[in-house]
């Protein structure tokens, strides 16, 4: 367990094994910089405070801190350091400190005292996703976990804002940390039942109300999206049922996500390559579960449900096929046309569920459509929605955090290419727009109830490290989901 602290002493009396520094490339070097004595030597090592360039510096007889190690990082001019940015460049930093169990950074001290909580906030995210790692199936590994982390922060700041961003901060990187975890543990070890247990348990740690529904109860309840999804798979799906309750009988905000366990295509088989990152395809459940835990912990005064549908999408002599009609809840139907369209299959009807419970919106989060990332990339979430202010709402609480979300069409010409010639809809387009016709699909199952789906194929599971993280798994949008709340908590 990492303690996170703050603390107002001076840079120099810190004793951490590595104390982080921004060194800024115009006007003062840098909060603390002067404090522990470097500046000269930094530039003396004619470092000049760009982005990118990094100075490790050992203390020896006579230095003037007491820190083991002093990392000065360049972050560019001053003015251009804002919360995210300060995020990027302390996550990276911290990226590189994973030998050392404690850690202290002066970076929340280049803000001012009015951005006091979301200051400390940021900075406890970013050093602990910074250096977060997927290790559990490596037989050696040379990491430390994070022992300690220190937020220096200036004397005058507000004591209860400090306090509360550092709590905030620690609650969100480890509810991150939690969901990339599910999402990045192989697919083999993580069967929708698995993925249930893992809520129930975090249900019961965090006193979040919890249901899940098992294959008899679905079937019970008329799931026919969820059951048709999972009936290739010997593992059987689910539905996870979460209430928080934080503003008595107020009407409570849904969301949901997608928790396809993993995604071969089923019959309509992906090819191998499509396939190797598809344990991913349960990023956007894994991302509410987060959520939810986020919000237990912080216990912000609204009230919020999800229901969280999870089936293994696997081809056998069992599987769906492309044709076959389903029943959802509530009563639509739709005609399978590619059983690799799974996820707003599954998703029909949890929206269909979290509307009979009349929320005042509902939001879902999926790994949706390839198209989405064809048309956003890597880093940009897409959002498509029955309601623009409603987007608007995430796209600013996206902007707030740092994680990109851009609104998108839910363009209601384009509904006639999922007309089908069967069912009530069917579930592909044609070729091109291939986000928006899935978008269009999950609308039939929302009517008049203000709603947005985030589209989180490109930035749920990466490639490549980025600023916040190693190649996998993201966490993405939990912090934005998180933001999105509490901005509308009373
Ligand atoms: N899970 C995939 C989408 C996906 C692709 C997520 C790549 C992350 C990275 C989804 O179930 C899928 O297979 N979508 C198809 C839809 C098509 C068959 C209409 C796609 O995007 O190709
Ligand atoms: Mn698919
Ligand atoms: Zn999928």
């Amino acid at each position: 367990m990492t303690r996170f602290r703050t603390s107002t002493d001076s840079a120099r009396d810190i004793a951490a094994d590595v104390l982080i520094v921004p060194a800024f490339s115009d006007g003062d070097l840098g909060p603390g910089l002067k404090e522990v004595g470097l500046d000269e030597a930094y530039r003396a090592a004619r470092l000049t405070g760009k982005k990118g360039e990094n100075l490790l510096v050992t203390r020896r007889e006579g230095d003037r801190f007491q820190a083991a190690n002093v990392l000065i990082v360049g972050v560019g001019p001053k003015d251009d350091l804002d919360l995210t940015a300060m995020r990027r460049r302390l996550g990276r930093a911290a990226a590189s400190t994973r030998r050392f169990p404690t850690v202290a950074t002066t970076f929340a001290r280049a803000f001012g005292a009015r951005d006091a909580a979301d200051a400390v906030q940021a900075a406890v995210e970013a050093i602990d996703l910074g250096r977060y790692r997927f290790d559990r199936y490596k037989s050696s590994s040379d990491e430390t976990a994070l022992r300690e982390c220190t937020v220096l922060v200036p004397a005058r700041w507000d004591a209860k804002a400090v306090k509360a961003g550092a709590k905030a901060g620690a609650i969100v990187a480890e509810s991150v940390r939690w969901a990339r975890d599910l999402v990045n543990t192989p697919a083999g070890d993580m069967p929708p039942a698995e993925i249930a247990r893992e809520a129930q348990r975090m249900a019961k740690d965090v006193g979040l109300t919890c249901k899940i529904w098992n294959e008899n109860q679905l079937t019970q309840g008329g799931f026919g999206g969820i059951l048709g999804v999972g009936k290739g798979s010997v593992n059987p799906p689910r539905m996870i049922e979460l209430r928080y309750t934080g503003a008595g009988k107020a009407t409570p905000i849904a969301l949901t996500g997608k928790g396809v366990a993993f995604d071969s295509g089923g019959l309509s088989l992906k090819d191998p390559a499509g396939m190797e990152t598809m344990k991913c395809d349960m990023g956007g459940a894994a991302s509410i579960l987060a959520t939810m835990r986020v919000l237990a912990l912080l216990k912000p005064k609204v009230n919020v449900i999800a229901a969280i549908p999870s089936s293994e999408n696997m081809p056998s002599g069992s599987a769906q096929r492309p044709g076959d009609v389903i029943h959802h809840r509530g009563g639509k139907t739709s005609e399978v046309l590619n059983t690799d369209a799974e996820g707003r299959l599954i998703l029909a009807d949890a929206l269909a569920y979290l509307v009979e419970q009349n929320p005042t919106c509902v939001i879902d989060t999926a790994t949706l459509t390839g198209a989405c990332m064809v048309a956003l990339g890597t880093d940009i979430t897409g959002a498509f929605g029955n309601n623009d202010a409603l987007a608007q709402q995430l796209v600013a609480a996206g902007d707030e955090v740092g994680e990109p979300i851009w609104q998108m069409p839910l363009w209601a010409d384009y509904r006639t290419l999922i007309d089908s010639k069967v069912a009530d809809v069917k579930n592909i387009g044609k070729r091109y727009g291939g986000a928006i016709t899935a978008a269009l699909f999950l609308a039939e199952f929302v009517g008049d109830t203000p709603w947005v789906h985030l589209d989180i194929a490109g930035p749920a599971f990466l490639e490549g490290a980025h600023d916040l993280g190693p190649a996998g798994a993201t966490g993405v949008p939990v912090r934005a989901l998180v933001r999105f709340v509490l901005d509308r908590a009373a």
